[in-house]
């Protein structure tokens, strides 16, 4: 029997008989018929002609659509002039058939395209971007392991607030009350530094966000890393770390992909190869003002102000500390101007904002009690956060990735629901 291959494979493999399995993509009857079909892998052009094929193979290839399921048999040859691999077909046998595949090569609207996601993640450009999101995955668990971080799992279900009340799911929780989904992993990770030193987690994420941007989801994939004994000049350091990596690894692994998406490489090439800018919070507002912006000193960004700042940057930029007032409890206060928090969010170029933000973390309990009153929270929830400050409590540092941000950056797509398989917004619960 002849070996079943993979698309991706078929490189070696030039003069030898193969079977690949897999799906039409394209076809095109003359008196020779062209299937481009795929596997999963990677696509290639299936060559039928009368004197090659068998008759019945040959005539089937006159009746397929789009979609249909084969077992496909032939030699491998170079193409002539591109010298890729294709397949000189002897038989073809229908394993599936597909009548009115409704994602046709013709352009179909957003709407029409999110209700079929589960048959439009078949098309190249889907299964492109899709590749690229499996290497930042891959990428971002390597860049950790490779640097000494422990895998510590944060739960989903928690009893209360990480990032703020106005964005959390609830759900019953037996006689408990109410149970909410994770906003972040990052108060479950601190406990975690006091074991590990180094740890992280990686997993879904909620946020009940009311707002419909190109850059919010409401079920997001976050890394969060925590270290102890770090500050926020370490959160820069490890940030830019790992984007690097993960960009050296993309355009290593995925050069195909980015073709195929028609993605512009020079600007990762620059992020990979060059220092990320680093500026304060209040430099960041003047620079909007100059730009048209009406932020003032004190307010957080609007969509548009990222948009604006990061259309003026060719590289990822640095902001750091940012006022309190609209900062999380848990961040550290500026020694320096007590105004101030020690956050800092990593914004993308290309007009994309924030794909990270985390900083250093309160280490003192009395400033940790003080923020969570400010902030209204109940402290009952927190004692046994608060229990982090009261046995050795250290300078500790960590952030948030989120994959999707970072997919859709790296894409350059103009929304973050290509990002992801299923993508979940306000107004959006399905397939
Ligand atoms: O800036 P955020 O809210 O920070 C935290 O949650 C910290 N507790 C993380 C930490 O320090 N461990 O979120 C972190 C990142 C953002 O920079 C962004 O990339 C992503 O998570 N993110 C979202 N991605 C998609 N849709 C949303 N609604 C997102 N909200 C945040
Ligand atoms: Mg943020």
């Amino acid at each position: 029997m002849t070996p079943f291959l993979m698309v991706k494979d078929l490189k070696s493999h030039i003069g030898e008989m193969v079977s690949l399995r897999g799906w039409v993509r394209n076809i095109r009857t003359s008196k020779t018929r062209f299937i481009e079909l795929r596997d999963g892998s990677g696509f290639i052009q299936c060559v039928v002609t009368a004197n090659d094929a068998s008759s019945k193979s040959y005539e089937l290839a006159g009746t397929l659509t789009q979609e249909s399921a084969l077992v496909i048999t032939g030699i491998v040859q170079a193409h002539p002039k591109s010298g890729e691999p294709e397949l000189l077909v002897q038989d073809i046998e229908l394993i599936g058939s597909s009548i009115d595949f409704p994602i046709t090569p013709k352009e179909h609207g957003t709407e029409f395209l999110m209700n079929n996601r589960h048959l439009w993640m078949r098309s190249k450009r889907q299964w492109a971007i899709l590749k690229i999101r499996h290497t930042i995955i891959k990428a971002t668990r390597d860049f950790f392991d490779q640097e000494g971080f422990t895998l510590f799992d944060s739960p989903i279900l928690s009893p209360s607030a990480c990032e703020g009340t106005s964005t959390l799911f609830q759900t019953d929780y037996f006689h408990e009350g109410t149970a909410f989904l994770s906003q972040s992993g990052q108060l479950y990770q601190e406990p975690g530094i006091f074991a590990f030193g180094k740890v992280y987690c990686f997993g879904p994420t909620f946020r009940a966000e009311k707002s419909k941007t190109r850059r919010h989801l409401t079920e997001f994939w976050m890394v969060e890393p925590e270290m102890a004994f770090a500050h926020l000049d370490d959160v820069l350091k490890l940030g830019q770390g790992l984007v690097q990596f993960i960009l050296q690894r993309v355009l290593n692994d995925r050069l195909e992909e980015l073709k195929i998406i028609e993605r512009d490489t020079a600007p990762l090439l620059l992020a990979m190869n060059e220092s990320f800018r680093q500026m304060s919070y209040t430099e960041s507002v003047e620079q909007l003002k100059t730009l048209g912006s009406d932020i003032e000193w004190g307010q957080d960004y609007g969509n548009d102000d990222e948009t604006l700042l990061m259309n003026a940057h060719d590289r990822p930029l640095w902001v750091h500390r940012f006022p309190k007032t609209f900062k999380a409890f848990y961040m550290e206060q500026d020694p320096h101007d007590p105004r101030l928090a020690l956050g800092a969010d990593l914004l993308a170029p290309e007009g994309y904002g924030e794909i990270i933000g985390g900083g250093e973390r309160a280490s003192s309990e009395a400033y940790l009690l003080e923020q969570i009153a400010h902030h209204g929270l109940n402290r009952a929830d927190y004692e046994w956060y608060l229990d982090l400050r009261r046995f050795g409590s250290v300078p500790h540092a960590g952030f948030g990735m989120g994959i999707e941000r970072v997919v859709a950056w790296i894409c350059k797509l103009p929304h973050v629901r290509e990002t992801i398989p299923y993508p979940r917004m306000m107004g959006t619960l399905r397939p």
